[in-house]
Order: C-alpha cells, then structure tokens, then sequence
C-alpha cells in the first residue's frame, strides 16, 4: 500500500513537474511526460519523486571525474544511450549539468547508489562502482522504452525528477546457465549476461559439466573437452569453452558486474567426464557419450584415488581461471553414489577447493554431508515435499552454512509456464508468472535463520532449450521477479503494484529483441 500512495504522489508532482517544464526554454513536445520515477524493477528501497525532469539533450555530457572504474560504466551508459537518441554524449571528466557519475562515500555499501534528477542533470552517486553501473540500470528503465532500440529514435529523453535511494537486499542475485545439456557460445553467454545486467543480477552461474557434456578445457585432461565436450541432447555437436573462451566469458561478466561462479558438478552428473577416461570408472570400462535427459545414473569412483587426482587438476585449473570467490561442486542427485560414499566423497573434495583459495558453492543435497566451513547451499526443494530435507538445509544454516534459494516450483526458469508452453519441464509443475514472484526468500524455509539467507538464484536448465531464442521465452517475464526478490526490500512486495511495473517491460523488450512469454496475469501494452 505504502508504494501505491507513493506513486499517485509521484504522478502528482510530476504533473505539477511537467507544466515547469513544457513553460520553460527547452524545444518540448506538449505531450512529453516521463517514465513515473518508482516505475523500476526491482523495485527500489527508496523513490521520492519531486521537481522537473531532466532531459538528455544534444548537449548532454557523461561526467565521470577522474575515476577509471567510474569512466568505464560512463562508456557502458553511453554506448547503451548514442544509437537511440544518436546524440554524441561525450564521456568527460568535467564540466557542468548532464549525467554525472560520482564515487563517493555514503550509505550505499558495496552495490547500493543514490540518484538525483532535476532540471540540471542526472548524478548517480556509489561508493563503488558496481552501484554506479546498477545507478545506470535505473537511470535506464526511466527513460522510454526506445531508448533500447539501436536505430535513432524521436524522443524526447526525459528522466523524471526527484530521488532514488536503493541498495540490495540480499548480496546473492544469481543466474545459472545449463551450458551442458546444450552447449551455448561464448557470444551467446555474453547476450544472457546483458540481460541479467539490466536487473542488477551480480552472480553467473555456469554449469559447466553434466552427463551430457564437459565444457571447459582442462589441460591436464584433454579429454574432457575433446571427447565430453563433443556432443549434447539429442546428439548436437556439442563444443566447450577454450581457457581464452572462459576468461573472456568471465571479463564480460565482470564488464557487467557480475560475478562467474563455475559449477563442476560431482559425484553424479559425470558420465561426460566418464566417458572420456576409463580409468576413472570402478570398473574401468569407459561408458558412451550420453545424449539423452535422464539424471542420476553417474558416479564418479570414489573408492579409486585417481578420482581425487582428476578432481584436485580441474578445481586447481578452473580456480586458476576464475577471478570469484567461489567454486561450485554440485553434489545434487547423486543417486548412484552411496550415501557412505557421498559424505566420503565431500569430506575429500570440499577441502581442495579451500586449497586453491575458493568457497564451496553445493547444491543443498550437500547438507547431507558435512558442509565445509562457510560453504553455500543452494536449495532448490519444492513446496510442500522434503520436510526431513528442508529440515536437514534449516539445521546447516543454523551452523553457519549460508542458503541460496532456488525453489524448483518458484525460480527454475526451465519450468513451464501452464500446460501450452512448447519448450521446458513440468517435473515441478508449471510456474507461471505470479506464482514466481509471490513468495519472500526471508521466510522461504522454515528454521532458517533470515541472515542465514544469503540471496536468490534463478537456474536455467537446458535439455529443451537450443537457442538464444528459447532462453528469452522461459527467462522472460519470470527473470525480472527474481531480481526482485534479491533486491528489493519485503516492504516494496506487491504483486498488483509489481504486475504494472512489469507490463511496461514489455516494449522495452520488444526494443531489446527479447522474446518473452506474453503471460495471461500482466496487462501488456497493445503491441
Ligand atoms: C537440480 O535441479 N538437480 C539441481
């Protein structure tokens, strides 16, 4: 209730705004009215609409000061603002009005920003620069949804006075790739992780290795790539990242603010890397390559101490290459593997990824063993199903094992959305858009301490998905609510107020050339 009062003052104001402004100098066309300031997702903490809105003009500048970090995002907003309104908005470190990019101390923390807009400029103010670049996504989604489009358009750009205070949340707001069930290229990863960028996500996950394909280069194993990497669902030709091909994927992301987090997945999960060296079988037959969507009839050998050779090269290879702080070592349906031999298994490995400097990222059927001493458990139960589960996850969190919520039935991006969507899994029913949305990650699972909690993940699992195309139909619309939930205080959770906010992504998509679902629950702007 508080942000709908907060809006009709808002569009007050902003009338009031607008009739300064159509009076004044500037050439204005008299139906111009901005974007509403709060009309955002996520939703941000704080939005005290006010004053007359600032229009981005010809003349416009991006001041950054002297920072290099700062100069960078003033690029990012640039080339994102020069082919719609083909203004030229020179980057600078000085100068007077127009958009200004400013690192200094505050209330902000590592991601938050402040934003200020009135008739002299636009100044997004961060204490470090990835809350300058989440500043832009907002200064982003206030201005008209053309502004995306990559052909010059009439305008005009009016960002609406007043401002916003935000800061996140929750510091997890993840998104996983299945880059192994379908394999992706690297051009490919980057344009989902443009996509992400818009909502302030700051962690992808990549699950880089599964029954059906290994896609990472590990020089020591060559053929996890050449042999595991060389095929995929329904026996495409697969492919797999070279070591230049990952730093890449991991530079983009870091453009972008966001964080790689690697998953080898293991013990199950592995007949790609199985299949690839017979030696790391029990029996020491080598299986075939896997091209089909069955889970849970891999393991690899824990008996054998090859298996911790291979395990202790790829961690050491693939932490090499990876700037984050964390590893992600699976663990989830490994119903091949004893229970005995599961606990074994952890106890040994979790302790080589502390070696080579990371934290241990498991899926939650990690809590089945011993979680290694800050590792993260990523749950992604159901409903209704897995009490003595959900109970074993609340144990570990009260121990110090921090949560990241995936909830299969709220945020698995692959689930369909009613019974008529051509692409994904319905495993854990379908989950259209208000059923994604409508649910508070801090009272998600009961016995867990709310600081245990340390974000949100949404995982895109690909053994229906081939394309870039099929990824934008199931991430979107249901991607943007998990944004939300990671960011924006409980306070702001509306889902009436949300669907509104949400409708008006629509043209900013059609800008975008993502293809969404034209969910039924959101009135969308006629096409
Ligand atoms: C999972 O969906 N098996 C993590």
């Amino acid at each position: 209730m508080r942000r709908h009062r907060l809006h009709l003052l808002g569009s007050l104001l902003l009338v009031a705004a607008a009739g300064v402004f159509t009076s004044g100098a500037a050439p204005a066309s008299t139906a111009a009215q901005p974007r509403p300031l709060g009309q955002v997702i996520p939703a941000p903490a704080s939005v005290t609409p006010g004053g007359a809105p600032y229009r981005i003009t010809g003349d416009t500048r991006i001041r950054v000061g002297d920072s290099r970090e700062a100069h960078r995002v003033g690029e990012y907003l640039a080339d994102v603002l020069r082919p719609s309104t083909g203004y030229p908005l020179p980057v600078t470190e000085r100068g007077a009005g127009g958009i200004r990019l400013r690192l200094a101390q505050g209330p902000y923390g590592a991601e938050g920003y402040r934003l200020d807009s009135g008739r002299g400029g636009v100044t997004i103010t961060a204490a470090r620069p990835a809350g300058l670049f989440h500043g832009v996504q907002t200064l982003r989604q206030l201005l008209p949804a053309a502004v995306e489009r990559d052909t010059v358009q009439p305008g005009p750009w009016l960002v609406a006075g007043g401002t916003v205070r935000d800061v996140p949340r929750y510091p997890w707001r993840g998104a996983m790739l299945d880059v192994s069930r379908h394999f992706f290229t690297v051009d490919e990863v980057k344009r989902y992780v443009d996509r992400l960028a818009l909502y302030k996500f700051n962690k992808l996950h990549l699950h880089l290795s599964d029954d059906q394909g290994w896609r990472i280069a590990i020089d020591s194993w060559p053929r996890l790539a050449t042999h595991g990497g060389s095929t995929e669902v329904g026996g495409g030709p697969g492919g797999f990242y070279t070591k230049d091909d990952y730093r890449e994927i991991v530079r983009y992301a870091a453009s972008r603010h966001l964080e790689v987090v690697p998953e080898i997945d293991m013990p199950g999960h592995t007949n790609a890397a199985l299949a690839s060296y017979a030696d790391l079988n029990c029996d020491g037959v080598a299986p075939p390559l896997y091209t089909g969507t069955a889970v849970g009839f891999s393991s690899l050998c824990v008996g054998k101490e090859v298996t911790y050779d291979f395990v202790d090269d790829v961690i050491r290879e693939l932490a090499a290459l990876t700037p984050g702080r964390y590893l992600h070592i699976g663990g989830d349906e490994a119903h091949s593997t004893s229970h005995a031999d599961y606990v074994t298994f952890m106890d040994r490995v979790q302790p080589v990824v502390a070696k080579y400097g990371k934290t241990v990222v498991g899926w939650h059927q990690l809590t089945g063993a011993t979680p290694a001493e800050g590792a993260l458990a990523q749950y992604w139960g159901l409903d209704g199903t897995g009490a003595e589960e959900k109970a074993r996850v609340a144990k570990a969190a009260r121990n110090g094992t921090g949560i990241v919520l995936s909830p299969a039935d709220r945020i698995y991006l692959d689930m369909k959305y009613d019974r008529t969507t051509p692409l994904g899994l319905s495993w854990a029913g379908y989950v259209e858009v208000k059923r994604s949305y409508d649910w508070d990650p801090g009272a998600y699972l009961p016995g867990v301490p709310e600081d245990a909690v340390r974000g949100v993940e949404a995982p895109l699992w690909t053994e229906t998905l081939e394309n870039p195309a099929h990824l934008d139909h199931m991430a979107f619309p249901r991607l943007p609510g998990v944004a939300e939930l990671g960011w924006s205080p409980a306070a702001t959770h509306d889902w009436e107020d949300y669907r509104t906010r949400l409708a008006a992504q629509g043209p900013r998509w059609d800008a975008l050339g993502v293809g969404y679902h034209r969910s039924p629950q959101v009135d969308w702007p006629a096409e």
